[in-house]
């Protein structure tokens, strides 16, 4: 059960700086949420801030580093303030804290809190003992309560608003540390995500981005007490009259099931964009990684997306250069991307996580052949993108705006197949779903036309579509 804390006058001000993906947007939204109560009101400002939280993510580079060298920074403005007179309470959250608990403390000593991501719906006492005494308070553990149950429902979501479905992962890729610093994969009952929808909805969301590290392994239990999945949750959801967009992220391979791949034919509300990380295109690779798939299963899956919704674009993460990856290995990953043609992917260099089992691994590929891999990769990636961007380039969409264009006079929100969109027009179309044509693309966005009202939108014929090299043309 979600619990409504009493409000008291904001008199306190919090800064949160965020790293790593919406997962942790969402958390420091939710850290924000449960401390206003307690009288904790956000601010940009970092000098101004009564409490600053680092919310940290570990997955790669060097994520320690940076969270050192900012917390660099945050000393002085701490001591800065104190010479004034006011405390900062410096809080450090996330992944990184959870790792590197003990090496964190012994390195930055000033750090009042040290918080893992499963632990902060406990921030207000935690903050409590802060204020009392000197010394750090330390909370990573993997708590048997439900953190959810104990978060207020969500305030200010603004018109696109995530709400995280599943957490935690049980694949133990071998390069990741997803699952020793997010824990055991772990659903929210059907319930509470359709309560916390609702609450969304009624605070303005029109679209709603499920998340999760394995979202589409989501199994939370339904009315009856029965595995539900994620494929029945969107039509569940697409029945909320007022919620117009479905979106999820990130989905695994192995966990695409037949429900969810109808979904796509049946739910006009689910947008035609999927994120599936194929991460290599080398059964071998695919299988030192502990993947459980072959480029062959994510090519046929692929299909089967295809002919379920002809207008699906797709993304996915790649790893260059995982211990062990030949040219030859490479080569299968550049022939996967050219077979499946990608609106967009994100690329990363191999960076070994101390304690998953790639990281001790013979066989480590040099730095020099690594950065020369992600470049092809990524000169291919970017052609693709640039291609599936063009042949958008005539056609009509509907598109949420969401808020004003970085220019005066413009609105921005974004296509069905996520590109950023702006065009010039009234601010009043702020929050509508508006038929467009697109008239332009660039490298990472699209100009779009408004049609006006007396121009009905054509549509596009299913059969057209699909003969289309890409989903999107
Ligand atoms: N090195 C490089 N990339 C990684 N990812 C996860 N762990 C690592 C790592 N150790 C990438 C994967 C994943 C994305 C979120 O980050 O591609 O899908
Ligand atoms: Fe990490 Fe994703 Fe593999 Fe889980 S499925 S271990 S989150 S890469």
């Amino acid at each position: 059960m979600t619990q409504s804390l009493p409000s008291r006058p904001n008199t306190k001000r919090l800064h949160i700086i965020t790293w790593g993906c919406q997962m942790n947007a969402y958390d420091s939204a939710r850290m924000a949420d449960v401390l206003a109560p307690i009288g904790y009101a956000p601010t940009d400002d970092v000098g101004a801030a009564d409490m600053v939280i680092l919310n940290t993510c570990h997955i790669r580079d060097r994520a320690a580093e940076k969270v050192f060298s900012e917390l660099g920074r945050l000393r002085v403005v701490k001591e800065e303030r104190a010479a004034a007179g006011r405390r900062t309470i410096l809080a450090v959250a996330g992944c990184v804290a959870q790792a590197e608990g003990e090496a964190l403390l012994a390195r930055a000593p000033f750090v009042d809190i040290v918080l893992g991501p499963q632990t902060y719906h406990r921030l207000p006492e935690m903050v409590a003992r802060a204020s009392r005494a000197a010394g750090v308070v330390v909370d990573t553990d993997f708590p048997a309560e439900e953190k959810f149950d104990f978060l207020p429902v969500p305030v200010a979501s603004g018109l696109s608003a995530f709400l995280t479905i599943q957490e935690g992962c049980d694949k133990f890729c071998s390069y990741c540390v997803v699952p020793y610093t997010r824990g055991a994969e772990h659903s929210r009952p059907e319930a509470a995500v359709l309560a916390e929808a609702r609450a969304l909805v009624a605070a303005g969301a029109r679209e709603i981005v499920l998340l999760g590290q394995n979202v589409n392994a989501w199994h939370g239990l339904d009315e009856t007490g029965s595995p539900s999945s994620l494929g029945r949750l969107i039509r569940r959801l697409a029945d909320l009259p007022d919620l117009w967009r479905l979106r999820y992220t990130t989905s695994h391979p192995r966990d695409m099931d037949d429900s969810l791949i109808v979904a796509h034919a049946e739910v006009a509300k689910l947008m035609p964009f999927l994120h599936l990380p194929v991460q290599s295109g080398s059964d071998r690779i695919l299988a030192a990684m502990n993947r459980k798939h072959t480029a062959a299963d994510y090519l046929r899956l692929v299909e089967r997306l295809r002919r379920a919704q002809p207008d699906l674009a797709l993304s996915s993460d790649f790893i260059v250069g995982h211990p062990g990856e030949t040219r030859a290995d490479f080569a299968a990953t550049l022939a996967l991307i050219r077979e499946v043609g990608f609106a967009q992917a994100y690329s990363f260099k191999y960076s070994p996580r101390p304690g998953t089992p790639a990281a001790t691994a013979q066989s480590q590929i040099s730095e020099e052949e690594k950065d020369a891999r992600l470049q092809e990769l990524q000169e291919l990636l970017r052609a693709q993108q640039d291609a599936f961007n063009r042949a958008c380039v005539g056609r009509r969409a509907r598109v949420l705006f969401t808020g004003p264009g970085r220019h005066p006079g413009q609105i921005a929100g974004r296509a069905p197949w996520l590109q950023p969109v702006h065009t010039t027009g009234p601010a009043a179309l702020v929050g509508r779903e508006v038929e467009v044509a697109i008239s332009a693309a660039h490298p990472n966005s699209l100009s779009v036309d408004l049609l006006s009202p007396e121009q009905p939108p054509e549509e596009c014929p299913p059969e057209q579509a699909s003969e289309q090299e890409h989903a999107c043309a």
